[in-house]
């Protein structure tokens, strides 16, 4: 029967004129009731770069738009956040001073802990996520300690373990490590359960690729390697099976959400996270990914706003349940 039908009447003939994907779009309002993936300011964690100061709010040439900010600057920049509907702010801290072992990323009076509590103090429902990584308060620029030229791994497990305690003693909501040390979800889940922080959740950067992305960011978090790179330690840009081994092993060590970063050029892989777990994904829309968008936009090559959602939307639609992006704020204010 089926072979008989086949033969007489092909698919490609059935499907025309009875099929005409074209009747959902004739008007923008049938468009907008079968769209299948909706960007809503709830989906975005808007980074923001702390600085030491007063009325510090210093542009950064490579990405238009985004500062470096003292306190004061920063609280109202979260504060923006919160009235346009973004839920939370991703802080990075930038120390004056800056050492082997990175000792002002522990330092109760840290700038990043500083500015979790006046951030939390203006706007106690505001999420803050921190940053937790090495980088920006070591001298040598890595994310882990130094020793004969290498990064080392476990030495560096109780400097990041100390960092996310004393940002939960300052009030932060999520507990967001992106140095990708071997171990460390486990080795800040513990820390952080015997103090008391037992509830305090962790999101992973767990595939975080070593990327040519991440270029504009460096002057942002002023953390460029004084020598070598972080091949080291960041994911080679070829590989998805052991992204997925990375995810594997945050989520048994106790990751509460996974992320996947850069975003743009690792749609597949956000994807791959998507289908496999069932916890949030996060993807990091990164400088590099943001700066492209705006140099366009600014030699009028490209309608900025228009591909800033569509690109939004692509990373929603591979699976991502939050984005942090640079494009936080201005996106909100389009939806
Ligand atoms: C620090 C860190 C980096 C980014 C987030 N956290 C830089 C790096 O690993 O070199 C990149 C963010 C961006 O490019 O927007 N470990
Ligand atoms: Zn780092």
């Amino acid at each position: 029967m089926k072979g008989r039908r086949r033969r007489f009447i092909p698919a490609s003939v059935m499907a025309y004129p009875i099929h005409r994907p074209r009747r959902l779009r004739r008007n923008p309002a049938l468009r907008d009731m079968v769209r299948e993936t909706r960007l809503d300011p709830g989906d975005f964690i808007y980074p923001l770069f702390v600085v030491e100061g007063r009325d510090v709010r210093r542009p950064i040439t490579s990405m238009p738009g985004i500062f470096n900010l003292s306190l004061e600057h920063a609280v109202a920049e979260a504060r923006q956040a919160k009235a346009l509907g973004v839920p939370a702010v991703l802080l990075f801290g930038i120390p004056n001073h800056k050492d082997a072992h990175g000792t002002q990323a522990y330092a109760d009076d840290g700038i990043v802990q500083r500015a979790i509590r006046d951030i939390k103090a203006a706007e106690p429902d505001l999420q803050v996520v921190v940053d937790v990584c090495l980088c920006e308060y070591t001298d040598h620029g890595h994310c882990g300690i130094l020793e004969g030229g290498h990064v080392v791994n476990d030495a560096t497990l109780p400097l990041l373990a100390k960092m996310s305690v004393s940002c939960a003693k300052a009030g932060a909501d999520i507990i967001a490590p992106s140095d990708m040390m071997d171990g460390r979800v486990a080795a800040i889940r513990g820390a952080l359960d015997e103090t008391g922080y037992g509830d305090l959740p962790i999101m992973a950067y767990s595939a975080k690729f070593a990327s040519g992305y991440y270029g504009p960011f460096r002057e942002a978090a002023q953390n460029t390697p004084s020598s070598g790179d972080r091949r080291g330690y960041q994911m080679d840009p070829g590989n998805i099976r052991e992204a997925l081994k990375e995810v594997a092993l945050d989520v048994e060590e106790g990751a509460d959400m996974v992320m996947v970063k850069p975003a743009l050029a690792y749609l597949d892989v956000i994807r791959a996270v998507r289908e496999r777990w069932d916890l949030p994904v996060v993807s990091y829309n990164v400088s590099g990914e943001y700066s492209m968008l705006k140099a366009a936009g600014q030699n009028g090559w490209i309608d900025y706003e228009r591909v800033m959602l569509e690109t939004l939307t692509s990373m929603k639609r591979a699976g991502s349940d939050l984005i942090i992006t640079y494009h936080a704020l201005e996106a909100a204010k389009l939806l």
